[in-house]
């Protein structure tokens, strides 16, 4: 880089920081041509009943002004609980497990929603690194947009400080670049990384996701998740779960919100289904579907304004989400290489909500759990063992 190329980078962070006007500097990762062309080829998927054809994943159900903006609303509604809860109960999750993390953090939040949780974890981390840099990454610019004037809105965070970054998260391809990024930027100094809002949830190989996401953290590192959580996993909760999510008329509005802007399709919320089964002994697992209940085949225009069936009885699955099974969360972050340095359990102490479902924040480390000292071992050997 020449020395007019830094101070065009110098007058560029001078320019922003000294603007009155919401300047927002954003690098995009992916060509948002492809992002559309993997949406239209998933709605191509053959005809199910189940939920297990046409399918919007995850990133593309926020993705757009539309979505973003139906998401804010869910957020707000207090019929919505999982999200209400999380949000309102942050605070005192964050408050628990923030002590642990030591001076001089830099921040990257995978998922940025609204901000507000990312806002609490700012103002922590600014204390203790008033040089910080936060690098909230998302595959909706629009959310990016929002979720980080909320997350930064008078935390004292220079805005050059900021950096958004468009991109699919996961895509490993992606997550190699970035870490290149990442690792460009702060040097050897430690990264709070985060996956909040029970994002874990929406992806079918979510094991795998947390692998790829957690790979990231180097030994300095620590990483911030946060899941929403059940005592027990049986049928019956399988079917509280599901009804937990079918309350919300703003939910059901934001689960079809990329429907009504990526095809032609009248939106009819109350064709949304919530499907509820038991998985294995980790999780209950909730399937959000559109089906087609018109009593007839209906053509549907996909966003490269191709016109294909969506015949009566089919589904395009919208979202999914899990309770995880509180015993199977070691495993699971085991099996993601991770170790659990601290965690916190918050119960949803509502009427309306089910027995033993809350949310647990979890702070993890690189590495392999501490083996807990067995009753018969010498306190001696354990202490001079390790
Ligand atoms: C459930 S919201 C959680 C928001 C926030 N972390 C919270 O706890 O309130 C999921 C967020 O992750 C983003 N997201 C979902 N899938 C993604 C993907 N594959 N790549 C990048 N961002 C994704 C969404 O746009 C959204 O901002």
């Amino acid at each position: 880089m020449t020395a007019s190329d830094g101070r065009l980078v110098g007058d560029l962070a001078r320019a922003i920081d000294e603007s009155d006007f919401a300047w927002s500097l954003v690098l995009v990762g992916e060509d948002q041509r492809d992002k559309l062309a993997a949406l239209t080829s998933d709605l191509l998927n053959k005809p199910s009943t189940s939920g297990d054809g046409k399918q919007i994943t995850s990133g593309y159900a926020y993705w757009g002004i539309g979505p973003t903006i139906a998401w804010a609303h869910a957020c707000a509604d207090p019929f919505y609980l999982v999200m209400k809860q999380s949000l309102d109960s942050f605070t005192r999750r964050w408050g628990r497990v923030r002590g642990r993390v030591g001076e001089g953090f830099h921040h990257v939040s995978f998922g940025v929603g609204t901000g507000h949780k990312d806002r609490l974890v700012l103002e922590h981390l600014l204390e203790r690194n008033p040089g910080l840099l936060y690098v909230p990454v998302d595959m909706s610019s629009e959310m990016l947009r929002l979720g980080t004037q909320e997350a930064t809105h008078r935390v004292g965070l220079r805005g050059h400080r900021v950096v958004p970054v468009q991109l699919d998260f996961s895509i490993p391809d992606n997550l190699a670049e970035l870490r290149e990024l990442i690792h460009r930027l702060v040097g050897d100094e430690p990264v709070l990384y985060s996956l909040l809002g029970n994002t874990l949830a929406n992806f079918d190989q979510d094991d795998e996701l947390l692998a790829n996401l957690t790979a990231l953290a180097r030994p300095q590192d620590l990483f911030l998740l946060e899941v929403a959580t059940t005592e027990a996993v049986n049928d019956d909760l399988a079917q509280d779960a599901v009804e937990e999510y079918a309350r919300s008329r703003a939910y059901r509005e934001f689960v079809t919100s990329a429907l009504l802007h990526n095809t032609d399709l009248t939106i009819n919320v109350d064709a949304v289904q919530f499907r509820g089964a038991v998985e294995g002994d980790r999780a209950l697992k909730v399937k959000v579907v559109y089906q087609n209940q018109t009593g007839g085949d209906i053509m549907m225009m996909l966003p490269d304004r191709n016109r294909v069936p969506f015949p009566d009885r089919d589904t395009i699955r919208l979202y999914l989400t899990r309770k995880y099974a509180r015993k199977a969360l070691d495993g699971i972050v085991r099996e993601a290489g991770m170790r659990k340095v601290t965690g916190t359990h918050s119960d949803f102490g509502v009427p309306r909500s089910s027995q033993g479902f809350g949310m647990d924040l979890l702070l993890l480390a690189p590495g392999e759990p501490v083996p807990a000292p067995r009753a018969d071992d010498d306190v001696a050997d354990v202490i001079w063992g390790n």
